[in-house]
């Protein structure tokens, strides 16, 4: 549980060059894409531009920062963006940023473009590579997180991350009519690398028997046993939901059916279709209210902090805890699958 009278970030006073003197910032997407980065390049522009400050586009992430592909925003830009998925400015993982060398070609760019602050929307890696820079540099970077795999500490929830569940949520749905047709057990794999969110969420939301994360381990027995038991009780198919993690959806079938040939199973791995798409309105707004919430932190004078929601408030998580800090996947939620699934 996080305490939210404690996130605010005290101003920081070791370089002060910047406060009050922002008049330019660079905006760009980095990792994986999400549903919402747009409405969020559109809320950081338009604020920027509120307060009179130059709004620069860094295009395809640290790659486009370091190579200077760089092109000056009017709020025009940003205009019929706010419901289109993926990211206007592209996005990389960036080898060359994790470099000493890159981050220095990059800061150049900066200089180059009088850049004096930086917005990063991203995952885990890419406000990393934030922190990193802002340190090295002395430059006030603002990060928003950007990931379907809601795996940051800090916020409630990340942009992409609802659009991503309903995806997932649909496309189950779907695959619930055919196993129930054909009385199968369905293993569906869903992304979130080293988080469970999307895997347990989407499975409450869908009324799947399971869900198989990697915060927590699995014994075939018990999940076969389980499976039976619903099958005795007339239960005609089993949807299992699994992280993508611990060799996934393919692994636990293979086991399922070595060990019970009885059972009639299936994988299905929704892989990229979970990562595109018209952002939830959820999204929009969240993305909305994030990037207006950057553009107030900078004027504030905060700096090396990432934007979070916290029970609907905004607040600012230092990145060494956002990108840290482990992000549990809340009891209550495992209980209510097991209760609703029997
Ligand atoms: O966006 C996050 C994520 O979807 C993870 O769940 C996944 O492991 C990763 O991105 C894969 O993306 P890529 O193939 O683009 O590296």
């Amino acid at each position: 549980m996080i305490n939210v009278r404690y996130l605010r970030v005290p101003l920081q006073c070791k370089n002060t060059y910047h406060m009050g003197k922002i008049k330019s910032i660079g905006i760009l997407t980095s990792g994986g894409d999400s549903p919402g980065m747009n409405a969020a390049i559109r809320a950081v522009t338009r604020s920027a531009i509120f307060e009179g400050w130059k709004v620069f586009g860094i295009y395809r992430g640290y790659d486009g920062l370091i190579e200077g592909d760089v092109k000056e925003f009017t709020t025009e830009s940003v205009s019929g963006i706010i419901f289109e998925g993926g990211t206007i400015l592209k996005t990389a993982r960036s080898k060359d940023f994790m470099t000493q060398e890159g981050r220095a070609k990059a800061f150049e760019t900066m200089k180059k473009f009088k850049i004096d602050a930086l917005v990063v929307i991203g995952g885990n890696g890419s406000l990393s590579g934030a922190q990193e820079f802002s340190s090295e540099f002395d430059i006030p970077v603002i990060g928003l997180p950007g990931t379907i795999d809601n795996d940051l500490y800090g916020t409630d929830n990340t942009i992409g991350y609802d659009t991503a569940l309903n995806t997932i949520m649909e496309c189950v749905d779907k695959i619930h009519d055919t196993a129930n047709s054909h009385n199968r057990i369905f293993f569906i794999e869903v992304m979130g690398r080293d988080a469970g969110f999307l895997a347990m969420n989407s499975a409450i939301a869908a009324g799947a028997e399971a869900a198989i994360i990697p915060e927590s381990s699995t014994d075939i027995d018990q999940l076969a046993a389980y499976i039976e038991r619903g099958i005795r009780k007339s239960k005609r198919s089993s949807i299992v939901i699994v992280s993508e993690a611990d060799g996934g959806a393919m692994h636990y079938a293979e086991r399922m059916h070595n060990e019970y040939p009885e059972f009639d199973v299936r994988v299905s791995i929704l892989g990229y279709v979970q990562r595109g798409g018209r952002p939830s309105a959820v999204d929009r707004i969240l993305a909305s209210r994030m990037g207006v919430a950057a553009i107030e932190a900078l004027k504030e004078g905060q700096r090396n902090v990432m934007i979070g929601v916290i029970n609907d408030k905004m607040v600012n998580i230092p990145f060494a805890q956002a990108v840290k800090k482990d992000k549990p996947i809340d009891d209550e939620l495992i209980n209510v699958l097991g209760i609703l699934s029997t």
